[in-house]
């Protein structure tokens, strides 16, 4: 049987390592939390994407554990740790750094390592590999070590790890055909680089192309406003035309943990070649703006009626960072909140997704109470199965930042972002 080794059991590592499972594969897990260790052990899942039957069908062969050691088995060992910001919004690569150095323990000739983390060209090569060499094996001769990205869209059941294709840079020919292989377990194509440092930058030009597009669309919602053009009509029209242009929609700002980070993975490395790399940080300035846009036009949508928001009773929808998931980090949601809460509003929140938010202090409100007893409903997210007509309906006033309220265009009690 062959066994596959999965470092770091979030969004990312769990439905891979699930993966590999359910292709008959023996995979052993490592994470450093052991909540998430007990979790899986009691057959519970903590990611949306994995269903607890999932974990069912393959408890016999998943083995999870906090420990390194029995990695030393495995013939492939995939990271998937995070690659968060520091406080000064410089790439913290600390666990990707323990996680190697641990692994560098166990490390045995023969075996393949491929990073899976979002980070900055060079990491593979510069950061990587000289921990995992303090093993006293060579990459690239007695192991073989290649990076290849994840680009899991939580949530989105379409697209799955077996049809998206897989990028993947090694760090010889050898090594890429290695990765190659074990990867073709568990998904249809393989798309080859010729580097790490290719594959890495592959998926940060995705991320940025999101982030700049998205902020080039939100950008243009701050001026439709104030030239008093509906920007959803505007982008509904240009969506018509069926080549050169591509559908992206404003919002109230970026969340999660891609977004919002990794393309400051990718300035920060640009500042050692003594390059800015501009739209990345206009992006990333102008989407960090829309909750204060946002919060601006409720407090407008107030002011029309004679309300200030100080004592307004304010009801978020939608918590999390996108429709269908109960992720909240990084999510603008939380931005607005503040804002609000600031500015002196009572706010709280209705999501079906998202039961708590303990560093707000707010627990959800069921849906009829939530609407009943606003002043005010503020759209941030638009989960599927939410009624929004029936907001529009209910709700004294509605501020809509996700243009789902269009088919309500005429009612007197909405306002669109
Ligand atoms: N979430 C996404 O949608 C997504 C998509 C594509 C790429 N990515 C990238 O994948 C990487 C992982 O993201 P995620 O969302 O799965 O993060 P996550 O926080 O959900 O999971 C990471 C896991 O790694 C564990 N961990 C941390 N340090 C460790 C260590 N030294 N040893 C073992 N385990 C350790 C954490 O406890 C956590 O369970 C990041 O680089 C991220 O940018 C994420």
């Amino acid at each position: 049987m062959r066994k596959i080794g999965v470092i770091g059991l979030g969004y990312v590592g769990l439905p891979l390592a699930v993966a590999f499972a359910r292709e008959g594969c023996e995979v052993i897990g490592v994470d450093v939390d052991a909540r998430k260790i007990e979790a899986i052990g009691r057959g519970e899942s903590y990611i949306e994407d994995v269903s607890g039957e999932e974990l069912a069908e393959v408890a016999a062969e998943l083995q999870v554990g906090t420990r390194y050691a029995p990695l030393a088995g495995a013939e492939a060992v995939l990271i998937c740790v995070p690659t968060p910001l520091s406080r000064n919004r410089e790439p913290d690569l600390g666990p990707l750094v323990e996680a190697g150095r641990s692994l560098a323990g166990v490390l045995r000739s023969g075996q393949l390592v491929v990073l899976e983390s979002t980070t900055y060209p060079g990491t593979t090569r510069e950061r990587l590999l000289p921990l995992l060499e303090e093993s006293g094996l060579s990459a690239g001769r007695d192991f073989h070590l290649a990076y290849s990205p994840e680009r899991v869209d939580p949530g989105r059941t379409d697209f799955t790890l077996r049809t998206v294709p897989k990028v993947m840079g090694g760090l010889t020919e050898p090594c890429a055909e290695r990765a190659a292989e074990v990867y073709g377990i568990v998904c249809d194509e393989i798309v080859r680089v010729s580097s790490p440092e290719a594959a890495e930058l592959t998926k940060l030009l995705e991320n940025v192309f999101r982030s700049v597009n998205i902020a080039l669309v939100n950008e243009l919602a701050m001026l439709t406003d104030r030239m008093g053009i509906d920007v959803w009509e505007v982008v509904d029209a240009a969506a018509t035309k069926p080549y050169g242009f591509m559908r992206f929609e404003p919002g109230p700002g970026m969340g999660g943990h891609c977004m919002p980070v990794d393309p400051f993975y990718l300035s920060w490395r640009a500042r050692e070649f003594d390059m800015t790399t501009e739209f990345v940080e206009l992006a990333g300035k102008i989407n960090q703006q829309m909750p204060y846009h946002c919060v601006a036009k409720a407090q407008w949508a107030l002011n029309e009626r004679g309300l200030a928001v100080k004592g307004a009773r304010i009801t978020i929808v939608g918590v999390s960072y996108k429709p269908g998931v109960g992720d909240v980090r990084e999510s603008p949601a939380l931005k607005i909140i503040s804002l609000l809460r600031e500015l002196g509003a009572e706010v709280i929140y209705h999501d079906p997704h998202v039961p708590e938010l303990p560093e707000l202090g707010l627990s959800g409100t069921p849906f009829e109470q939530a609407i009943a007893d606003a002043d005010l409903a503020v759209i941030v997210t638009a989960h599927p199965g939410v009624d929004h007509e029936e907001i529009v309906r209910r709700a004294r006033l509605v501020v809509d930042l996700r243009g789902v309220t269009r088919s309500a265009a005429e009612a007197a009690n909405v306002v669109k972002l």
